[in-house]
């Protein structure tokens, strides 16, 4: 199992600005972006169900797992989850284990303050919006090593980073390996 947050960030490190708007990253990350859904690095999406309703058009091609504290019955690819149990549960009944986690900010934050995330693309673009929705990434950089760099463009480039320490809190379950798709990308 290997979970791996994809976010575009400002220089200041908003996902959003204060408009609520956050789909501002560039053709080139966007194209990143995409590539890397496409491949076999994911088999399904985590979104907030803020971020789902936003996104859902564009991410039909692989199962969606929506957190939400009142959940719906499943609907075409899309299924609810609660809480992190209940996820996993998910993940385990259908053979998923190399989910994106997408966003927006109250889903990364549920994620890293409780140290689900193995991996981190970290995109950031030459912007500064002052106010809007953090990722505070920053808060828990220190589990994480930075593996690389590229740059995408010269107004944009992505961080690579990888959890140092891959223990999880206990799932209840010994199907927890890391997946042999997972490391197929970057
Ligand atoms: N730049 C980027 O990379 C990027 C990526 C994704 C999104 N975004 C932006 O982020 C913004 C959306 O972020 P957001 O933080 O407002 O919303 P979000 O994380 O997408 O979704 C929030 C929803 O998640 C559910 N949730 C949150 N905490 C929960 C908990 N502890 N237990 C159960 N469910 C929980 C709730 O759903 P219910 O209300 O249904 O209970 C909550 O309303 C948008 O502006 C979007 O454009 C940016």
């Amino acid at each position: 199992m290997q979970i791996t947050l994809l976010a575009a960030v400002s220089l200041d490190g908003f996902i959003a600005n204060d408009m609520g708007q956050g789909n501002f990253s560039s053709p080139e990350d966007k194209a990143h972006l995409r590539f890397f859904l496409r491949s076999t690095a994911c088999d399904c999406f985590i979104c907030g169900r803020k971020t789902a309703r936003e996104f859902q058009s564009k991410l039909s091609f692989k199962p969606l797992l929506t957190f939400t504290r009142t959940p719906q019955p499943p609907q075409a690819n899309r299924m609810d989850f609660t809480n992190w149990e209940d996820l996993n549960r998910l993940l385990l009944l259908k053979g998923l284990n190399a989910p994106a986690l997408l966003g927006g900010a109250e889903t990364y934050a549920y994620f890293l303050e409780n140290k689900l995330v193995d991996r981190v693309i970290l995109t950031t673009e030459n912007l500064r919006f002052y106010r809007g929705k953090s990722l505070d990434f920053q808060r828990f950089q220190s589990g994480f090593t930075l593996e690389k760099t590229d740059h995408l463009s010269d107004r944009t480039f992505v961080s690579y980073y990888q959890k140092k320490n891959p223990t999880r809190p206990a799932r209840g379950t010994s199907q927890d390996g890391r997946s042999p798709h997972a490391t197929g990308y970057a």
